[in-house]
């Protein structure tokens, strides 16, 4: 179900229409202003379905208890299915009167069952309900999100299969480091998004926890069933304390932790996917439908894709920083302040929803310059460490090792010469320990080959990383596939 914009609110504004759940104690309605800083239901309408799924579990423990007779308990029960069908289809819509989804279902209900309608209320409260729609919403779209990143795992571990012998420039701090492969290169984007996914397992875990039942926060002496209704809901268990139930919101902090981070990881290949598409790196060029022009300069390809990924970390942040800030100092039990949790917890899903498919898209369709990549694999002496390690296997100290590989690079350095362009006579010059045969190791390929290591960057590592990879997301799909929530 989408969201409902502020405008497709603003008719049926009477006071007299108000479809209030607390008036009995007012002389009068709300003030407008009062009425328009509280209203939710523009954003939190999305929860409908939530809503009425934690309605229909209501409903049974209710009867469960005997205050529900069967025949009521059916007819509730019909008219939530009408309701969930009329919220889909869109015949039923929230107006600014209705508060929020709460409110707005109440009504539907009341349309459809007159005064029965108003036995749901029993032993529930909107902090209760609130609590669990968004568990429920968080944990099912918190599934979406997993295949999303498990679909950009995919292309990132489809182009590291081309390029698992690649050579590439390794960097520290941007400079020329060691040759890497650029497979191992593209694994190394990979090895975040699957502790991000382990994160979202993780607090998907915690977050099996029902609220429902705990009411507004003392619990119920109505003979409800938390547990009972838990299980309908698709949660591991009800709650421990029905004060925590109602005044936790660590699910929600800690699920836009999940997305920062993620953001924060997206934003890193991001910028190195606009480096490697300018002019001065030259390693990666666009497919055409994942890049965009200018609309001044003709000749212009601009990596959109990457730079919006960089920029919507800010914003994946920023989500964190605002819920972190808005409970802190928050006593104990609801309080109204909690309603901006929503927002920013759907403005993640939906930021990712949307930036996720069209990196994956980007990063599978993109042709990587093997012949620029491999140009600039040896360039800025990144073979030195080789002729240290050289040395060393011959039995000198690493540090002298260093030092005289130094000396070497200076010469070089004023040569204008490689590594193994130096002659015989300089190389004896430079050290007694250095000879020719130290350019058996100035080879891309030869330091390649050297790291056979587990998770280093030669051919061989690379090959198995690239398998073990593939194997947990294959993992993760079936994880992400799976329907917790109820439906
Ligand atoms: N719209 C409210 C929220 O999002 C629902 C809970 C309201 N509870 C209350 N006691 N006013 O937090």
């Amino acid at each position: 179900m989408d969201q409902v914009d502020d405008k497709s609110l603003t008719e049926n504004s009477a006071p007299a229409n108000r479809t209030s759940l607390w008036g009995g104690r007012f002389a009068g309605g709300p003030s407008e202003a009062l009425a328009r800083l509280s209203v939710s239901v523009q954003f939190d309408w999305r929860l409908a379905p939530y809503d009425i799924a934690g309605s229909r579990a209501h409903a049974r423990v209710l009867a469960g208890a005997g205050l529900l007779d069967p025949e009521e308990l059916g007819r509730i029960l019909a008219a939530l299915d009408d309701l969930e069908a009329a919220c889909a289809s869109g015949a039923f819509r929230p107006t600014v009167d209705d508060e929020d989804v709460h409110t707005a279902l109440e009504r539907g209900l009341l349309e459809r069952l007159g005064s029965l309608g108003g036995k749901l209320r029993a032993g529930r409260s909107r902090n209760d309900q609130v609590a669990t729609d968004l568990r429920l919403y968080l944990r099912d779209h918190a599934r979406g999100v997993a295949s999303r990143l498990v679909e950009l795992a995919d292309a990132l571990v489809e182009q590291a299969e081309r390029h698992v012998d690649t050579a590439a420039p390794g960097m520290t701090h941007l400079q020329h480091a060691q040759p890497v492969t650029f497979g191992h290169w593209l694994l190394a984007h990979v090895q975040p998004l699957l502790r991000d996914l382990e994160r979202l397992r993780d607090w998907d875990h915690r977050t099996a926890v029902s609220p429902l039942g705990a009411g507004a926060l003392a619990g119920s002496g109505l003979p409800l069933d938390p547990v009972a209704v838990s299980k309908e809901l698709g949660f591991r268990t009800s709650f421990a304390n029905s004060m925590d139930a109602v005044a936790d919101r660590d699910f929600v902090a800690e699920f836009l932790f999940i997305t920062a981070m993620v953001g924060v990881h997206l934003s890193r290949l991001g910028e190195e996917v606009v480096l490697w598409t300018s002019h001065e790196f030259g390693w990666v060029e666009l497919d055409d439908a994942f890049a965009t022009g200018s609309s001044i300069m003709p000749q212009k390809k601009n990596a959109d894709i990457a730079e919006l990924a960089r920029g919507k970390s800010g914003r994946l942040v920023g989500g964190l920083v605002a819920v972190l800030t808005m409970l802190k100092g928050l006593p104990m039990t609801y309080d109204r302040d909690m309603q901006e949790d929503k927002e920013p917890a759907f403005d993640a899903v939906d930021t990712l929803e949307l930036l996720l498919p069209a990196l994956a898209g980007m990063i599978s369709t993109m042709t990587v310059r093997v012949d620029r990549l491999v140009a600039a694999a040896p360039v800025g002496f990144s073979l030195a460490t080789e002729v240290a390690d050289w040395l060393v296997r011959k039995g000198v100290p690493f540090r002298d090792a260093h030092e005289i590989t130094g000396k070497l690079v200076a010469l070089c350095a004023v040569r204008d010469c490689a590594l193994d362009e130096v002659s015989d006579e300089e190389l004896a010059m430079v050290s007694e320990h250095l000879d020719p045969s130290v350019r058996d190791v100035l080879s891309v390929r030869s330091a390649l080959a050297a790291r056979t290591t587990p998770g280093s960057t030669g051919p061989g590592p690379v090959a198995d990383q690239l398998a073990t990879a593939a194997d947990r997301l294959a993992g993760w799909r079936e994880w992400a596939a799976e329907q917790v929530v109820p439906r």
